[in-house]
């Protein structure tokens, strides 16, 4: 080794020891000709002192240049001691430097206040300055403990990793497919995987009985701060086991990784809520429950309404749909505006409001409530002064969309009015459960699967699939963060009928289709498939998470761009003729 010790090692009680240290140069100052570097590894700095024949080459020394130094360790001046620091009460009084690589001054401070201060693309080109910022760094360490924390824990369960390949077959359901030419099959192509669901289900028939993977997976979707076209699942499945079973299962590696990696402890079994209550009191089937605000129903009441637009959408049968913003009487016309773009990008026809001030409602709708009316909103909502009544009149799932986003919206005014706080270390898990097992696309005029075509139906709820797909509950569940889908998945359909019966009778997908994709899946489950089921976790946004960062690329070494793009090695690029050649594939560009 070039060092006997690192950067943060040394103390009082290494006082006259002959020491090597390697690392970056921090900084260089000059006191009055003796030249003082910070000598940076990755555990530390260590204040190193140039006071002999050396000291000219150590004056020339630039920032984040790579050196070796040895030396040895004398006590600081008393009124150099900095306590802050694990080595503050000693430097390194160097007699030989090694000048392993001189380094150009970089594009940015590589300081964690310096990197948050520039464009995230500069950061991206230079990826290995920015992870040199310690924060970075900490953000690498964290990964790699969760990874070895719910390793420990599968481990500890008797569940073995097994991988999976990323070379899989076209199978289109959910996100578009990266396709991968091949070149022994001319006109041939594989799919990247985009989860190893079916493999995993396969390793169910094949006996495996309990099988994690942390693995990579890759979907050609729009990328946004918690997606990447390549990210990592930790990946379940389990034969012989039920909801309950999976629930305690995941709540366990759950409350393993947050007291490994923050000392903290998850209180368990976490809360459940059936999708239909999520909508209805979030507008969300992925809600945010550290602060209040809930959506109420009011379609009963304004069946009879003076207010048509209210009274014919409740007889019609969609729903009227209210909540209270509380404290919010004081939006401006600005913010009001803004809310009413946001409920109509979600296809609202308006956003009726009602401002709650000085004892008056103000509302160009509310001439057309009866003093009844009124009661009951009064009642139900809770209406005080200072308060902002809005309301959504659509079919029932849009009313509550909309709403749903107007309440995290009011949420984040609230919050800049200093009257909510929302600590994203306020960990309020849930799990969503009895999800539809099929929801139905208007545009397309037919089913698709909510969660994919492999999940059970709820065994109560499976005669229904033949005569009303909407009213089967699937036995699909979702782990629900602050917000944010962490994770899902169902138990299976293990008997291939009825898994061809979805395939075809259900999402009418043509037998003939159905052979050619899942053919190897349904003969498989011929052979003896146990009844199984399983989960994945998004491993990039449980870490972005627990290191209090809003943005997956800041727990991913080499992140792609919202563009897609890998900033540092320029790709995607052109290949030449020959290579494309070799693939039997020639490019048409868009015009
Ligand atoms: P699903 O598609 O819900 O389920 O994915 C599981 C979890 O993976 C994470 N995730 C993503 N993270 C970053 N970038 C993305 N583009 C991205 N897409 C998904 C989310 C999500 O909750 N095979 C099923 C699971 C199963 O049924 O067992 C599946 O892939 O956190
Ligand atoms: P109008 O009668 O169209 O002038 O609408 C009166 C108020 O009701 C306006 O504030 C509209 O934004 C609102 N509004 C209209 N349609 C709806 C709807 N479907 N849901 C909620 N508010 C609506």
């Amino acid at each position: 080794m070039l060092r006997t010790h690192h950067c943060a090692q040394l103390t009082a009680a290494d006082l006259g020891a002959k020491v090597s240290l390697v690392g970056w140069v921090d900084s260089v100052r000059d006191h009055g000709g003796i030249i003082f570097v910070d000598l940076r590894d990755r555990k530390g700095v260590t204040q190193v002192k140039f006071d002999s024949a050396i000291r000219e080459q150590a004056a020339a020394l630039k920032d984040e240049s790579v050196i070796g130094i040895t030396g040895v360790v004398a006590p600081r001046p008393a009124a150099m001691i900095n306590r802050n620091l694990p080595t503050g009460e000693i430097e390194v009084d160097a007699s030989a430097l090694t000048v392993h690589n001189m380094a150009d001054t970089p594009p940015f401070p590589l300081t964690d206040a310096g990197g948050d201060k520039v464009n995230e693309d500069l950061r991206l080109t230079y990826r290995y300055l920015d992870l040199r910022r310690p924060k970075m760094l900490k953000n690498l360490q964290v990964r790699h403990r969760v990874a070895k924390s719910i390793r420990d824990y599968f481990d500890s369960q008797e569940f073995i990793e097994v991988e999976t390949p990323a070379l899989f077959k076209s199978t289109p359901e959910g996100a578009r497919e990266y396709l991968v030419p091949s070149r022994i099959h001319p006109g041939q192509f594989y799919a990247l995987s985009q989860s190893p669901q079916q493999f995993k289900q396969i390793l169910m028939v094949a006996g495996v009985e309990k099988y994690f993977q942390i693995a990579r997976c890759f979907r050609d979707e729009d990328l946004r701060a918690d997606r990447q076209m390549e990210f990592t699942q930790v990946d379940v499945e389990a034969s012989f086991i039920d909801r309950e079973g999976i629930y305690s299962l995941f709540e366990g590696m759950l409350k393993k990784v947050w007291k490994d990696v923050l000392n903290h402890d998850l209180p368990t079994p976490f809360p459940r809520m059936a999708f239909h209550d999520a909508m209805n009191r979030y507008g969300v089937d992925k809600p945010d429950v550290r602060f209040g605000l809930e959506l109420q129903d009011f379609t009963e009441l304004f069946k009879t309404s003076a207010f048509k637009v209210f009274a014919s959408t409740a007889t019609g049968g969609g729903s009227v749909k209210a909540l209270n913003a509380k404290g919010l009487a004081d939006l401006t016309q600005g913010e009001i505006k803004n809310l009413e773009e946001v409920a109509k990008s979600l296809g609202a026809k308006g956003l009726a409001f009602i401002k709650v001030e000085g004892g008056e409602w103000k509302s160009p709708i509310v001439k057309f409530f009866t003093d009844a009316e009124k009661a009951a909103l009064t009642q139900r909502l809770g209406i005080t002064d200072g308060d902002m009544i809005f309301f959504a009149a659509a079919p029932w799932e849009q009313a509550c969309a909309i709403l749903g986003r107007i309440r995290l919206e009011a949420a984040q005014l609230l919050v800049k009015r200093g009257k909510l706080t929302l600590r994203p270390d306020d960990w309020k898990f849930l799990w969503v459960v009895d999800f539809p097992l099929m929801s139905y696309d208007e545009e397309r005029g037919g089913y698709a699967a909510t969660h994919h075509p492999f999940t059970a139906p709820v065994p109560e709820d499976a005669a229904l699939l033949d005569s009303d797909p909407k009213k089967v509950r699937g036995q699909h569940y979702d782990v629900v963060l602050n917000g944010m889908e962490l994770g899902g998945g169902s138990i299976r359909i293990h008997q291939p009928a009825l898994q061809k019966k979805v395939f075809e009778d259900v999402l009418k997908i043509p037998a003939d289709v159905v052979e050619s994709r899942f053919g190897y899946m349904l003969k498989a489950f011929t052979y003896g498939a146990p009844p199984h089921g399983g989960i994945a976790f998004g491993l990039d946004r449980m870490c972005a998470l627990l290191c209090g960062t809003t943005s997956i690329r800041d727990v991913i070494a080499f992140p792609k761009t919202q563009k897609g793009q890998c900033l540092m090695t320029q790709s995607p690029t052109p290949v030449t003729e020959k290579q494309l050649k070799e693939l039997h594939i020639r490019t048409v560009l868009p015009e």
